[in-house]
């Protein structure tokens, strides 16, 4: 795998103290001559910093430095770049154990908090890629009601709305940390009605992932949904929409039916999920849509119950 990677370089800018002494460095990799040689290089100018450096594969030492930068710097676009590097990185699973280590996901993580949302953005995508490791999960966890709020309170359908969304998607790629879900599904099936194409199907992988949990059925069909739901069923809708929101209804119809609980019923009130799914307005678009051109539609619908 070492043998695969060019020999690559990032530059490291350290500002030390408050913008007292700032010292910059270059990590080399020294691979042409097939030494592991690090070398330092004093440099002066802010630009040099980690650019064209995206694609290389760091070692443990060039990505602590790089945790160092992003810890100590106040510069915009270093932080930006540092920010890439490591989500890069952490593309690779012994990275993401590497930067786990070295304490790197809370110093990732508090930039979300960042007020420029190109730098939450570039932090959201670090730790989506972290968080493709279980372990890295269960620290990247105390970010998630934060990230709710963002993604909910952000502009609609921006690029931080939707590495938000990645992020938590990344997060109920199990079940371990879904119950953590359930307080914000109201607001999830709020932005899937009022997001675009791209924010609807970035929503319905979270939801598809929550439908399939069983522990998460009575949170999904008690949320208040807004009636227009139902008009993802419609025949219009693309497919890459259309095919998700049956399969969440068929996700959800399975695990009723697991449970064998149709009779929790009652506790469901007036608007919400449950109402909208089994009543007679989307038995209507069902029918409708057994007769849809497509077929991977008509099988989806075909495999939900008449009604
Ligand atoms: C990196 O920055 C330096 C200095 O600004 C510039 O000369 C060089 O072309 C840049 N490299 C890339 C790959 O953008
Ligand atoms: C946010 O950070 C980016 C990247 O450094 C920078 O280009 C941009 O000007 C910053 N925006 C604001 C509003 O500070
Ligand atoms: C994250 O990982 C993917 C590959 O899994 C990679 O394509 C992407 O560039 C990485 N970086 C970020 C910031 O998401
Ligand atoms: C997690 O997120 C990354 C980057 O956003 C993505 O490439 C990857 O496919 C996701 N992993 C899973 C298991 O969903
Ligand atoms: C949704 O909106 C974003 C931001 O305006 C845009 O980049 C994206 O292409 C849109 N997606 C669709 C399917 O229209
Ligand atoms: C969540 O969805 C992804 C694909 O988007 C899938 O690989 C994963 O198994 C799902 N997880 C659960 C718990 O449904």
């Amino acid at each position: 795998m070492g043998g695969a990677r060019d020999a690559g370089w990032v530059a490291a800018g350290l500002l030390l103290g408050a913008g007292a002494c700032y010292c910059l460095y270059r990590l080399t990799r020294a691979q042409r001559r097939g030494g592991p040689g690090l070398r330092l290089r004093p440099s002066r100018s802010a630009e040099d910093l980690t650019n064209g450096s995206y694609d290389d594969v760091l070692n443990a030492e060039q990505l602590q430095k790089l945790l160092y930068l992003l810890e100590l710097t106040e510069d915009t676009s270093i932080i930006e770049r540092a920010l890439v590097t490591l989500g890069n990185n952490a593309a690779f699973s012994t990275n993401q154990v590497i930067i786990r280590e070295l304490g790197g996901i809370p110093i990732v993580g508090s930039k979300i908090k960042d007020p420029n949302l190109s730098i939450k953005e570039k932090a959201l995508n670090a730790l989506s890629n972290l968080s493709v490791n279980v372990e890295n999960q269960i620290k990247i966890k105390v970010y998630v009601n934060q990230v709710c709020e963002d993604v909910f309170s952000g502009p609609l359908n921006s690029p931080v709305q939707l590495a938000g969304l990645r992020l938590l998607t990344n997060m109920t790629v199990t079940n371990d940390h879904q119950h953590m879900f359930t307080t914000h599904i109201t607001d999830l099936f709020q932005v899937l009605l009022s997001g675009n194409g791209t924010t609807k199907v970035q929503v319905l992988k979270l939801l598809l992932n929550l439908s399939e949990n069983p522990a998460m059925t009575e949170g999904l069909l008690g949320a208040q949904v807004d009636s227009s739901f139902l008009s993802l069923y419609d025949g219009h809708v693309a497919k890459e929409i259309l095919l998700r929101a049956l399969t969440l209804f068929q996700n959800i119809n399975n695990c009723l039916k697991k449970e064998g609980h149709l009779t929790i019923q009652p506790t469901f009130t007036q608007g919400s999920l449950f109402f909208l799914l089994y009543g007679e307005e989307c038995a209507q678009k069902m029918r409708a849509l057994v007769n849809h051109p497509d077929a991977d539609v008509k099988e989806k619908v075909t495999i939900i119950p008449k009604f």
